[in-house]
């Protein structure tokens, strides 16, 4: 595991990135989407920050973003009302930056939640625990690529947190996990 130091040493270095970072963060409402929000506030300088919330987390998250505010007060926080179990909703957050920004430099994606009750569909067919972690990143990535590759976004960045060290294989014949039967037995 890397250690702690090394996490604040490279944490330390956003400080001597350029100005105006522009940052969006997708899960951070809770846990490490929501550390990683705050220590890039804390960091950046002057930056702009777009993240996300559910409508019951837009009170609490609207609570950090004012403490981030009186930490870092050059920065600007904006946040964005979405459910990502939605791939739509992707759009509209797409759409509230790009109307916005025209670079993005950090897009880190966290957002998941483990589903108990089995495979449920949305409205689209899709299940929201796997459209949280995969269709919605993905569809992130891909709409938002012209604001990453825009070389005034100097060195971009893109996170997705998930599960690292605990990969399964590929099921090729059943690529949107319908068939609940565990394929190993
Ligand atoms: N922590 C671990 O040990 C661990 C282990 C394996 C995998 N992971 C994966 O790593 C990622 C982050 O984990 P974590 O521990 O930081 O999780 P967490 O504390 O549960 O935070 C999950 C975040 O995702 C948001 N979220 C969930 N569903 C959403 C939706 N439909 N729309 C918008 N936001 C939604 C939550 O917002 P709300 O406030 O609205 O709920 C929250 O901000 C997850 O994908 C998790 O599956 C974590």
């Amino acid at each position: 595991m890397v250690s702690l130091k090394t996490v604040q040493q490279s944490n330390a270095i956003i400080s001597h990135l350029p100005s105006g970072l522009v940052g969006l963060f997708i899960g951070a409402t809770s846990g490490i989407g929501q550390s990683a929000l705050q220590h890039f506030a804390q960091h950046a300088s002057s930056p702009r920050i777009y993240t996300i919330a559910r409508p019951p987390s837009v009170a609490a998250h609207e609570t950090l973003l004012a403490s981030l505010r009186q930490s870092n007060p050059n920065g600007s926080y904006t946040l964005i009302t979405a459910d990502v179990s939605l791939v739509s909703e992707i759009d509209k957050v797409v759409e509230a930056i790009t109307h916005n920004e025209t670079k993005l430099g950090v897009l880190f994606m966290s957002a998941g939640f483990m589903a108990f009750e089995g495979r449920k569909d949305t409205r689209k067919g899709l299940d929201p625990s796997i459209t949280t972690r995969y269709y919605a990143r993905l569809r992130a990535v891909q709409e938002l690529l012209p604001l990453l590759n825009n070389p005034a976004a100097q060195s971009p960045r893109v996170v997705s947190v998930l599960a690292g060290g605990i990969e399964g294989p590929l099921h090729e014949r059943d690529l949107d996990l319908r068939d609940l039967r565990d394929p190993e037995n």
